[in-house]
């Protein structure tokens, strides 16, 4: 019996951009095999600009279909699933919470109108308001907050945490939330950062949290997978990867972490991005990371690192191997 929420069997997804005559193929996820157990969880993917997070977030949504490989979840291939019932289950929470609303409609028709759509109750407004009233107290908001008010009215804190509460409202077992905090400021960001854990304590909500910032992810995070170049090169309990990192890439994102006491720039991270992502195009078959890494050997140029299991840390580097 599958006893998983959430699995992902070699999951590639192949972009082919530019014209007939010269198409260029583009690997944004490539060959991911996770899984998330049956234990609210904080699930964090991580990783630079480009890694395929958010092509990763939408094979989860169902908004993009593999190259190839499967996703499951309680035990049954996504694509079984009705899309009404999928939508139940699993609900999307976006970078830009101005993008969720339309500035010409009254932020409550988005809120009724999932409720008609998915027929929670059948038209009976009292109902209707309860539940809007339940989603809306969960992010601390209130129907007299609401009622009436349009987008522009709206602080981008409590619009997040609108959209927060739209998701929630079909009562979801899995959100998705795609750098959800990186257009708020930092008090904000706490505020829902803090929301995701709640809800996972009191509602038994999974969340796969996507970010390139590995302070929120250490702060939130029960399990991490980070992504390089559509892989997930270190996957496991957020505290060992995030504190003990063992690829070579984990500890350079964790030294690019911002210190307070540091100047700008002086990461290495910082100063080298630019550089090194047109670097990699030339990369070769082996490790992604081969043209940056200080422990490079023969190998990693050649061959693609093997998956080694270290207690319950996957890391995919020879180093290890
Ligand atoms: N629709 C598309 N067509 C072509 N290439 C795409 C498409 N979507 C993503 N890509 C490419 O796939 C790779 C992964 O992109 P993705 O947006 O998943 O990365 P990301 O980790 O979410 O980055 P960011 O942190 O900047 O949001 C990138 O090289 C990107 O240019
Ligand atoms: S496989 Fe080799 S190049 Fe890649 S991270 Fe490990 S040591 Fe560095
Ligand atoms: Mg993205």
């Amino acid at each position: 019996m599958d006893d998983s929420l959430l699995t992902l069997n070699r999951v590639t997804k192949i972009f082919q951009i530019g014209t007939f005559l010269s198409k260029v193929k583009i690997y944004a996820v490539r060959d991911v095999t996770l899984t998330i157990e049956k234990k609210p969880m904080v699930f964090t993917l991580v990783g630079e600009s480009g890694s395929g997070k958010t092509t990763l977030a939408n094979v989860l949504l169902r908004v993009v279909a593999p190259t190839e490989g499967s996703v499951s979840f309680l035990g049954r291939k996504i694509e079984s699933y009705k899309k009404s019932e999928f939508i139940r289950l699993v609900q999307p929470v976006f970078q830009n919470p101005y993008e969720t609303f339309n500035p010409l409609k009254k932020v409550e028709l988005y809120f009724r109108s999932v409720i008609n759509k998915l027929s929670i109750v059948n038209h009976n407004g009292h109902a209707a308001e309860k539940i809007i009233d339940q989603a809306l107290s969960s992010v601390a908001l209130t129907w007299e907050e609401v009622r009436g008010k349009y987008l522009h009215e709206f602080s981008g804190g409590q619009l997040q945490r609108l959209s927060i509460a739209r998701a929630l409202m079909v009562n979801p077992t899995l959100l998705v939330a795609d750098e959800p905090v990186s257009m708020l400021d930092a008090s904000l960001r706490v505020f829902v950062l803090n929301l995701f854990r709640k809800l996972k304590e009191e509602k038994q909500l999974y969340v796969v949290y996507i970010t390139h910032d590995l302070a929120t992810a250490y702060y939130i995070s029960d399990r991490i997978a980070v992504m390089l170049r559509g892989s997930v090169v270190e996957m496991g309990p957020a505290e060992k990867v995030l504190l003990n990192p063992l690829h070579p890439y984990t500890a350079l994102l964790k030294e690019s972490v911002p210190n307070p006491y540091k100047k700008q720039g002086e990461s290495r991270f910082e100063e080298r991005e630019e550089q090194i992502l047109e670097i990699e195009e030339y990369a070769g078959e082996g490790c992604k990371f081969a043209l940056r890494c200080p422990h490079a050997k023969e190998i990693c140029r050649r061959e693609i690192p093997a998956d080694v299991f270290l207690d319950d840390v996957l890391v995919k580097c020879w180093l290890y191997k």
